[in-house]
């Protein structure tokens, strides 16, 4: 979900319309804007689908209404529908409301809601804030003014539980009353304007410097910017700071999609990180470099794609004697606190809400490793390792995930430095499998996009497919499993491949696609492969060697964090797939790049 608000000279309209094409990039299902003139009714549009859908509904000028909410909704109360998106009413019409998050009231909001004769419309927790703070306004007196709109807003989401982010827009008032609890909202100033957005990429250049509400804050933007505390009462701005990170206008040069041109980024942006981080490994000058802890142990956090990625880092440092275990951020309640631990959360956005909600927990201190060095997480965390791979468009993650695995391990193996757990010798044969990743992702990207198309044209039809691998490569065969998933939409399993003998192999029927990883030493998955061939698997091995069908620039040597060059194979694989069943392979069915809610 995105929220952006605008108040200023020139028509909202256009401004807002901009703003929501910039966060775009985070995924939606539905869409909507809500007009203020400052007089006359609030206009409120929505659509079910995308930005185009909703423009064809809008007015082709509108220059009147100088204030403005919008909304790009991803479903979670209620399915994906015109009437569940934003913004939402209130009984009398007169207050629309736009609200990213989620709560965990919504029932009990609801019954006491209902019982004091509010007629609900929709299954959306969110239309409930509408009602509460209609109650609020009610209570009003004579014009309405920014402190009254904030001491009312403070009463109504006072009985809220649970994350918003909120621009709330109101018949009769000229401006835009904003609120947040655990859901990040920014505040940006251009002259004649004041705006909003969910995160820093929705501001266009006009905006500089941004200002993030605290928890409780209420603000509001009229023909000046005013600051509120959770009372309602008038409170100092709080700082400044700099927006670095732009969304260009993302072109394709060439490529037929976003995933294809960001698979094909990975070895440049490997360069890169290899370059940047390589020469500091040695003493665990990195970890200084970074103001990171040389903790004895580490705990990984992440979700989705950046979860296989926290696995292939755990790895590495168990490889280097570095006790480390990951943490499904959304399962973060069952962890175990241990006094000298150090967390890194992964996180392509920065933004994603059961990352945020996992660190909260705990204590230790938190490197982020992102793609977004200003995201709500890094700004949150107590050191940033940048991934500075550019903005990732296709909601697959793809360039970012091997990002994250170079980034994490170059981290691993400064701790294991640190801690002198590797012999100048090994440390060093790392460093070199290290350096050598780009140019193996490279020539991988090569040589398997052919054969890739080929497998994905001739196995599109399958409807399940098993990915299995050993020891390091296990994180490699889940992410495989995920973006096929993602992008065609295929059941997948995907599992360690000695565990395939104690159950999933009874889905093997004469045909059924099994995609080997390997991982040095590549032999080892051999018995497992003549064991599926014999029930009539179809394997296709992704690897080195002559049974490689889709062929990797394995090092021949045992890294400690894995063969990362696989998932280039098997992103193409996912892709070549998707593509032959003719899927939009940048924006796949209920995704979002960036889940705002827990
Ligand atoms: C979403 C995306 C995934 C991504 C996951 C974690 O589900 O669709 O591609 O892996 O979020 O996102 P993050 O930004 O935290 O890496």
């Amino acid at each position: 979900c995105g929220i952006v608000a605008y108040h200023g000279s020139e028509p909202a309209l256009p401004a807002v319309l901009d703003a929501l094409a910039r966060l775009e990039y985070r995924g939606y299902d539905s869409t909507g804007v809500a007009l203020n003139a400052g007089s006359g009714p609030v206009r409120v549009f929505r659509s079910l689908g995308r930005l185009p859908e909703l423009a064809a509904k809008l007015p082709a000028h509108d220059v009147d209404a100088h204030g403005g909410i919008a909304h790009t909704r991803w479903a979670t109360h209620g399915e994906p529908s015109e009437s569940n998106a934003h913004p939402h009413r209130d009984c009398t019409g007169r207050i629309a409301l736009v609200h990213n998050g989620t709560l965990d009231n919504a029932s009990a909001l609801r019954a006491e809601l209902v019982a004091a004769g509010h007629v609900i419309k929709t299954e959306v927790d969110s239309e409930l804030i509408g009602h509460l703070i209609e109650d609020e306004f009610a209570l009003l007196d004579g014009p309405l003014w920014a402190d009254l709109l904030a001491e009312a807003t403070a009463s109504a989401v006072r009985r809220l539980s649970g994350s918003w982010a909120l621009a709330i827009t109101v018949e009769g008032f000229d401006g835009i009353v904003l609120a947040r609890h655990r859901s990040p909202l920014l505040v940006g100033e251009a002259p004649g304007a004041r705006m909003a957005a969910s995160d820093q990429l929705g501001f266009d250049a006009s905006v500089a410097t941004v200002r993030e509400l605290a928890d409780g804050d209420i603000v509001v933007l009229s023909e000046r910017l005013a600051w509120f505390d959770h009372t309602g009462e008038a409170a100092p701005l709080p700082e400044k700071w700099r927006i670095t990170t732009r969304r260009s206008a993302a072109t394709l040069d060439g490529s037929a999609d976003f995933t294809a041109k960001e698979i094909g980024e990975q070895a440049a942006g490997a360069r890169t990180l290899v370059d940047s981080l390589a020469p500091s490994i040695h003493n665990g000058q990195l970890l200084r470099e970074l103001g990171v802890p040389a903790a004895s142990r580490v705990r990984l956090v992440a979700c989705g794609s950046s979860a296989y990625a926290a696995q292939a880092i755990a790895n590495t440092l168990a490889c280097a004697g570095i006790p480390a275990h990951t943490v499904t951020a959304s399962e973060h309640a069952l962890a175990v606190a241990e006094p000298g631990t150090l967390t890194m959360a992964i996180s392509q956005s920065g933004e994603t809400a059961d990352v945020l909600t996992a660190l909260e927990a705990w204590r230790d201190p938190v490197l982020a490793i992102t793609n977004n060095a200003q995201s709500t997480l890094a700004r949150g965390a107590d050191a940033v390792l940048g991934l500075g791979c550019g903005p990732e468009i296709g909601v697959a993650a793809t360039k970012s995930f091997t990002a994250q695995v170079i980034a994490g391990a170059a981290v691993a193996l400064s701790l294991a430095a640190a801690h002198q757990r590797l012999d100048a010798g090994r440390l060093g044969d790392f460093e070199r499998l290290l350096r050598g990743i780009p140019d193996r992702l490279a020539a991988t990207s090569r040589e398997a996009a052919a054969p890739a198309a080929a497998v994905g044209a001739e196995l599109a039809a399958e409807p399940g497919w098993i990915f299995v691998s050993r020891g390091t490569g296990v994180p490699f065969a889940l992410e495989g499993a995920l973006k096929l998933k993602e992008l065609s939409y295929r059941w997948t399993e995907a599992l360690p491949a000695g565990e395939l003998k104690h159950g999933p192999i009874a889905l093997i029927q004469p045909g059924t696609p099994v995609v080997l990883v390997q991982a040095e030493p590549v032999a080892r998955l051999a018995v497992n492969a003549r064991e599926m061939a014999a029930r009539g698997a179809r394997i296709i091995t992704v690897g080195r060697g002559e049974d490689a069908v889709l062929p990797v620039a394995l090092p021949g040597e045992q890294a400690p964090w894995g063969p990362v060059e696989s998932v280039v194979a098997l992103q193409h694989l996912a892709r070549e797939t998707a593509r032959h069943l003719g899927h939009d392979v940048d924006r796949p069915r209920n995704l979002a790049k960036s889940v705002t809610v827990e």
